[in-house]
């Protein structure tokens, strides 16, 4: 089978990094074509994984547009559709991995007659879209898809509840190849030592940087824990959200907290990063789609403290796996940040638990196989 998948994206977030794992088992028949330079471009070359830039144009709709906006942006995504209408006729089937390769794959796939599988990543509610791209990206994958993929149930029930036709819609949660997440005592006590951290209760945020990630929920959290209580912020602002990283660096600087705050920005490293944090916060205010962030975290053996919304209950089991606390409660998050450090073998016998469950529960085998089946059924049809 032959696959032409789409990605609006250049960069390296949560979707691409799932995508390359998809990706991989088609490596020798599939295109990835993408709608912008980057990482992202150099990440899927690395991996020997045949891509194109199909535009080098920024694409104007954004999470907010309204439908004007919406209306004008379409005259500058003819060539991109012209470019995808040729390549697709070269394959069995379009993959689109995001919401804006959905509207020009549903397009391509209406004139080429070409299957399209929607994969959806995000959770198509209010808090995270106008009301205008919320009505697009049902409208197109009702129309349009043979099949959505849902990255958890909340994803796929926000789907439904926004309209969504419920029988093409199947979840497969994102998988992980465990051995990738094992990192070796010295590497990780070196970078220990390298950012200074002897003594440090150490909390790592691994996200980007963005206002509903929530990374001012972990510094507020901060000013109500002992003094050697430390946060890593490992991530960067991928989507141009640089009021909030200039946001964040006040916050830090006004409640004092300078030398207890590092900003790492975008790091390859997670592993080892995330080995060396006695506990990692996943702070966001609205609720996760999946977050890849907490399996890592689990299958690196870290204790994990997540806010209880969208998937996240769907990896978590509360007391056993991790701990959930309520979104934006950072006295909360305090309290539980307290927890671990006082009770270290509760926290090693929970991150224990998480660990093995994460290998069963989302194995990148299991994934691909899921995957591999529900494409060959909608080829069939
Ligand atoms: N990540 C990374 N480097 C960083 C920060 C994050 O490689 O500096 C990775 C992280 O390990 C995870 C992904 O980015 O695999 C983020 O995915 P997630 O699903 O948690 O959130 P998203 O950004 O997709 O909403
Ligand atoms: C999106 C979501 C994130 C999810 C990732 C991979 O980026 O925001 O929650 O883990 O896709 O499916």
């Amino acid at each position: 089978m032959k696959i032409l998948f789409l990605d609006q994206s250049g960069k390296l977030g949560g979707a691409e990094l799932s995508l390359l794992d998809v990706v991989k088992p088609y490596r020798d028949r599939c295109l990835v074509g993408i709608f912008a330079d980057g990482s992202f471009h150099q990440a899927l070359q690395q991996q020997r994984i045949p891509v194109q830039v199909l535009t080098t144009q920024a694409l104007q709709v954004q999470r907010g547009s309204n439908l004007l906006q919406v209306v004008g942006s379409f005259r500058h995504l003819l060539p991109l559709i012209a470019k995808v209408v040729h390549l697709s006729r070269f394959y069995d089937l379009l993959y689109a991995n995001t919401q804006k390769a959905l509207v020009i794959g549903a397009i391509a796939s209406a004139i080429t007659q070409r299957p399209l599988v929607y994969h959806l990543r995000d959770i198509l509610s209010s808090e995270h879209f106008s009301q205008t791209n919320l009505r697009l990206a049902i409208g197109f994958a009702n129309q349009c898809a043979s099949l959505v993929i849902a990255n958890s149930q909340a994803t796929q029930q926000a789907f439904i509840e926004a309209g969504g036709r419920a029988e093409i819609i199947k979840v497969v949660y994102n998988g992980f190849k465990p051995e990738s997440y094992q990192s070796s005592i010295a590497a990780v006590s070196k970078l220990r030592q390298q950012l200074n951290l002897a003594g440090q209760f150490v909390v790592g945020h691994f996200s980007r940087l963005s206002p509903w990630k929530g990374q001012h929920v972990l510094i507020e959290a901060l000013t109500h824990c002992p003094e050697n209580v430390t946060a890593l912020l490992v991530g960067d602002a991928l989507f141009g959200e640089q009021d909030y990283v200039e946001q964040l660096h006040q916050q830090v600087e006004q409640l004092g907290l300078g030398d207890r705050v590092w900003f790492l920005g975008f790091r390859s490293d997670i592993s080892p990063l995330m080995t060396l944090c006695d506990l990692v916060a996943h702070t966001s205010t609205a609720p996760e789609p999946f977050g890849r962030v907490i399996v890592e975290a689990m299958l690196c053996g870290t204790p994990i403290v997540a806010a209880a919304a969208g998937g996240v209950v769907e990896l978590i089991e509360h007391g056993k796996t991790g701990w959930l606390m309520p979104p934006s409660d950072a006295l909360k998050l305090a309290d539980i940040i307290q927890q671990c450090q006082s009770q270290p073998e509760r926290a090693i016998a929970i991150s224990h638990q998480a660990q093995q469950s994460a290998s069963q529960r989302f194995n990148l085998e299991t994934t691909n196989q899921q995957i591999a089946h529900l494409l060959k059924q909608v080829v069939s049809l």
